[in-house]
Order: C-alpha cells, then structure tokens, then sequence
C-alpha cells in the first residue's frame, strides 16, 4: 500500500477517502452506525447533537486515540493533520 500522502496536503475529498477507507464500516456512508459492525460494536451516531456538541479538541483526541471499541487512528491519517481533515468531514455529516 502507499503511505506517502502528506496529510497536511489533505484535501477535503481525500479526507472522504479516508472515511470511506477507515470509518464507514463502523459508521456507515452517512455517519450514522447503522451497519453490521457498526451495531454490534454500538458506534457512535456521528450526526448526533451528543457528538456534534463536543470540541473539536475531545472528538480529536477519540479519533487519534481512540475510544472504547473504537481503535486509535492517528497513525493510520498522518498525524494531527490528517484527523482534522477527517474531523472537518464529520462535521459535515449533516442528520
Ligand atoms: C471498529 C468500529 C469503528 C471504527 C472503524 C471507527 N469508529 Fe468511531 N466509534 C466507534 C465506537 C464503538 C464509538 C463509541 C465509543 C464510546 O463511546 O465508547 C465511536 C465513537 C466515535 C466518535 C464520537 C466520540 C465521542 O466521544 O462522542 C467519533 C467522532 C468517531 N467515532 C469518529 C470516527 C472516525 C473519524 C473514524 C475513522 C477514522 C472512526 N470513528 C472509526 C467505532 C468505530
């Protein structure tokens, strides 16, 4: 696999890759849960107003740490960069 995308070059198209390529399976194409994984591990609604009214600090720190069932994804999105792209396209998730 490569891994040399500079995450600092992410685009907001790529973070969307990326959501697509780390998250759905969990979260699902809307944000929502509602797939099989997603369920049986009860993945946070990430269009919910319980997700959505925390900073972008504490939803930061579970995407780059981790959090509960959910692994850490830092590494895998190049740093601090690559999670607030990828944050940036959660709050674009819209209900
Ligand atoms: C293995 C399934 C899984 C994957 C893959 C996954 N998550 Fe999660 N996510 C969860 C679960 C489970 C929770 C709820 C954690 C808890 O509250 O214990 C969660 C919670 C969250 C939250 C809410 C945290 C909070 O404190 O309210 C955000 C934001 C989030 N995930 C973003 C992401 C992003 C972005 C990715 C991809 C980079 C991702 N998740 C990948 C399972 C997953």
């Amino acid at each position: 696999m490569l891994m040399t995308v500079a995450a600092a070059t992410l685009s907001f198209g790529q973070a969307a890759k990326q959501f697509e390529q780390n998250c759905k399976k969990c979260h699902g194409e809307d944000g929502k849960g509602h797939t099989m994984v997603g369920r049986m591990v009860k993945a946070a609604d990430l269009t919910s107003d319980a997700v959505q009214q925390k900073s972008d600090a504490e939803l930061g720190l579970v995407i780059s740490k981790g959090k509960g069932k959910m692994a850490a994804f830092g590494d895998r999105l190049g740093g601090d960069a690559g999670v607030a792209q990828v944050l940036a396209y959660v709050r674009a998730l819209k209900k």
